[in-house]
């Protein structure tokens, strides 16, 4: 009984009968950062949240609590393999099990509507349908271990700027069509425990209280039952957020919820019952995740342990993408390579903001072509560093964190294997309170690999002390920069404040000693701060005709070009595609000294690729995840074939049809309505540099038949290569006549074709295998803002098979 949902629902009800409104409002406030607080009363233990979506970092923001760190989310859409997804999750449940939390906050399912939206990386992909299946085979993966999912953020937080207050201005069609529907599949097609409602507000009403979006069409329309938990501070009104629906106002101790819920009911604001409402689906949640004692947890028996270093090394080669390969540059032929670039030595495998994890371990393409190349085959040159202001102090610093009372006596000591501090609520070194501490000291030693003058800055506010070799050159108090965003001292950029001329591989002591002060008022306590490094700047010409040199000494080069964390994050967009610093330059004459030059993009989401046309071959590896490196030599050498199709258009940002992130009066009206993507580019009738759906694997594919019954389709196809290979059958529908309403009126215009179904094969040589995909009734569909429901488009339509939106190989029609 207990097991099954009926005997789960009768504890539920059995717990809230025994709690009083203290403790049901209690319940639905953060108790500190990420947990709700326990009620013995009912046997209910304190519920645990964390992000995601790459990795479980736990209810600590340091290098101590480590996680198996995957691919970038538009990594895991690009392998178009919701099986794969469903396993990336099963070991995310582990990961989350091992660390005590019961609800990863992940996925992220809002669309890539605009390139420069800062936190793209950790999205799918500008289309629906790709991001609902892979979505739901992420969410039934964690799920399947037990674990919570909050699907994120509801609704359309599809960029940063100003996020806590935009007015997004999307209409009835888009928001169906677009930006409601992967959160609609994931609830059809995974039942997710939890939601998470975004900062920003959608036609006029801010999500937290967002009645008609999340009582009326998420609960009502979809029949959602898990609890919605607000973006972190995103809860800003007692009976609002109540009303609107949301369940959980996260973090706390203080928050809207609380003292402040039971206020409302007792001064007659709101109801009792409304308040059970949100109880009863928190406690749902509780029982489903086994925190509840009467009530036998959803998942008892638990999927086989997975391998996290195995699975995020062939996640990330599934996940990469061959958009070029000229005469066969790749894989590698046997001979010397000129390994090039700051990201193949400094690894760059995630994107920054709350999506940060930290994992035991890093493997960099160096590290991955050392071991996977004969000895003496790889030279290695910086050619340029992208990071062209100082970041946080990682390799050559080894570094501890040494926490003192007022009276200057130890309290606690830590581990800080990089230089950022991000303490949050009650997550302190043993010994260590907020009332006892008073100095928190980053401190130990930076070996520097090159001789020079080294520059050294702060990131955070508050009273610092700076000491390099000796000489204290900064003591003072940092005051915050000009940014809006209340995560500042976590984004910002640091503020260099000293200089001094150090000795490669020669140690030297650093310190840097934060005062800790707090304003009493905040809604949670955060120790966050930062030292910051840059190593000498060499003359870049000098370092790229170096790069130049090695190239053309080796039989290939391989330049590894990459984004940065000031360019790829949670809580600012892009300002524009380019890669930073002189990469491009860098590229350019690495080509122009070896025919024979493959460029690995190491980028969450798009760039601008100028040379492209000039390189034998170009490979997007995203943010690869702690085996990226490992990843790469597998696809480089030949091991494996690269499996990824782009998730998403990659096109230069002049050419791009969607592009504004930038609100006017608080207002970004989403104009193009449901032309984004892919939708958008063929409207406009530009060509990007790679289509949607483009990627190529080491062997060739013949689509040679395609036949249709009722919905399904049926595709034959020969590896007509040599090797074995995998192949993404994509089909696109693409109506051929003008389309009207039930009621005889014409309908909305509708995009050139879109996405209706994918799946994929594996062949050896010569071999012929045959594909099913089922059409899904909705790619009929068109939302009708007049009648305000959906309507099936009947007519003629063409079914367009093949590798990518632009290279179609294989039609067919059906009238529906
Ligand atoms: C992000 C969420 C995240 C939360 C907790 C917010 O700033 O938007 O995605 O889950 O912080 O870290």
């Amino acid at each position: 009984m207990a097991g099954t949902e009926e005997g789960r629902e009768a504890a539920v009800e059995s717990a809230l009968g025994k709690l009083d409104l203290d403790a049901k409002t209690r319940l639905l406030a953060g108790q500190d950062v990420w947990s709700l607080p326990e009620l013995p009363e009912i046997g209910l233990s304190s519920l645990v949240m964390s992000d995601g979506p790459v990795g479980v970092r736990g209810v600590r923001w340091t290098a101590d609590d480590p996680s198996v760190a995957l691919p970038s989310p538009t990594a895991l859409a690009a392998a178009w393999d919701p099986e794969l997804a469903h396993r990336a999750g099963v070991l995310l449940a582990q990961e989350a099990r091992r660390k005590g939390v019961h609800v990863l906050l992940a996925p992220t399912v809002n669309l890539h509507r605009s390139p420069l939206g800062g936190r793209h990386f950790e999205a799918y992909s500008e289309d629906p349908y790709l991001t609902g299946v892979i979505g739901a085979g992420y969410v039934n993966g964690v799920q399947s271990g037990g674990v919570g999912t909050t699907v994120k953020h509801f609704v359309a937080n599809d960029a940063e700027t100003d996020r806590f207050t935009v007015n997004n201005r999307v209409g009835e069609r888009a928001l169906r069509e677009l930006y409601l529907a992967p959160f609609e599949a994931i609830v059809e097609h995974a039942r997710p425990w939890g939601v998470m409602t975004a900062y920003n507000s959608v036609d006029g009403t801010t999500m937290t209280e967002h009645h008609r979006l999340v009582n009326e069409v998420l609960r009502g329309e979809w029949g959602f039952d898990g609890f919605n938990v607000s973006d972190w501070m995103a809860a800003r009104d007692t009976v609002g957020a109540l009303r609107g629906g949301l369940d959980v106002a996260m973090p706390g101790p203080q928050t809207v919820y609380g003292p402040a819920l039971a206020r409302a009911v007792r001064d007659g604001r709101l109801d009792e019952s409304e308040v059970d409402d949100a109880v009863r689906r928190v406690l749902r949640l509780a029982a489903r995740v086994g925190a509840l004692a009467d009530a036998e947890p959803a998942v008892t028996a638990l999927p086989a342990p997975v391998d996290g270093e195995a699975l995020a090394r062939e996640l990330a080669r599934r996940s990469f993408v061959l958009v070029r390969n000229e005469a066969d540059a790749l894989p590698l032929r046997p001979g010397t390579v000129a390994l090039i670039g700051a990201a193949a030595r400094d690894a760059r495998v995630l994107g920054g903001g709350s999506a940060t994890v930290f994992p035991a371990r890093t493997v960099s393409p160096l590290d991955g072509l050392t071991a996977a190349l004969p000895e003496g085959a790889l030279t290695y040159a910086v050619g340029a560093d992208p990071t062209t202001e100082l970041a946080v102090a990682g390799p050559g610093f080894a570094l501890r964190t040494v926490c003192r009372d007022a009276a200057g006596e130890i309290i606690g000591a830590g581990s800080a294997p990089g230089g950022l501090i991000q303490w949050m609520g009650s997550d302190l070194p043993t010994g260590v309170t907020h009332d006892n501490l008073h100095t928190v000291e980053l401190t130990g030693v930076f070996t520097p690999r090159e001789s020079g003058p080294h520059t050294f800055g702060i990131k955070g506010t508050g009273a610092f002390t700076l000491t390099v070799a000796g000489t204290t050159y900064f003591d003072d108090v940092q005051l915050p920069a000009d940014g809006t965003d209340p995560f500042e001292a976590f984004f910002g950029a640091p503020a260099p404040r000293a200089q001094a001329e150090l000795t490669a591989g020669e140690p030297v002591e650093v310190s840097l000693t934060h005062v800790f002060a707090l304003p009493e008022d905040i809604p949670f306590k955060v120790i966050s701060f930062a030292l910051a490094h840059q190593g000498p700047q060499r003359d870049p010409d000098e370092l790229i005709a170096e790069a130049a040199e090695a190239a053309r000494a080796a039989d290939t080069a391989v330049v590894v070009v990459a984004t940065t964390d000031r360019v790829e994050s949670e809580g600012f967009d892009r300002r524009d595609l380019r890669l930073p610093g002189r990469q491009d330059d860098l590229v350019r004459a690495v080509a122009a000294a070896n025919p024979n030059t493959v460029v690995v993009v190491n980028a969450g989401s798009p760039v601008e690729l100028p040379w492209r046309e000039d390189v034998a071959a170009v490979l997007l590896t995203w943010f690869p995840g702690q085996e990226g490196g490992a990843a790469l030599a597998d696809v480089l050498t030949g091991a494996h074939e690269p499996g990824g199709r782009l998730p998403t258009t990659w096109g230069s940002l002049t050419d791009a049809p969607v592009t504004e992130v930038i609100p006017t009066d608080g207002e970004l009206p989403y104009t193009e309505g449901v032309f984004i993507g892919y939708r958008a580019w063929e409207k406009e009738h530009r060509t990007p540099a790679y289509p949607f759906g483009h990627g190529l694997g080491y062997t060739d594919w013949t689509y040679e038949s395609v036949a249709i019954t009722g919905s399904t389709v049926k595709v034959r196809l020969r590896n007509s290569g040599e090797r074995t290979g995998r192949e993404v059958v994509q089909v696109y529908l693409a109506p051929t006549g003008p389309a009207s309403t039930p009621d005889g009126r014409p309908a909305p215009e509708r995009p050139a074709r879109w996405l209706a179904g994918f799946a994929a094969v594996e062949a050896g040589p010569g071999e012929s295998v045959e594909v099913t995909v089922d059409i899904p009734h909705r790619a009929f569909e068109v939302w009708d803002e007049a009648d305000h429901r959906w309507f099936f488009v009947k007519g003629s339509y063409e079914i367009q098979v093949g590798r990518s939106i632009a290279d179609r190989r294989i039609t067919a029609t059906i009238n529906v």
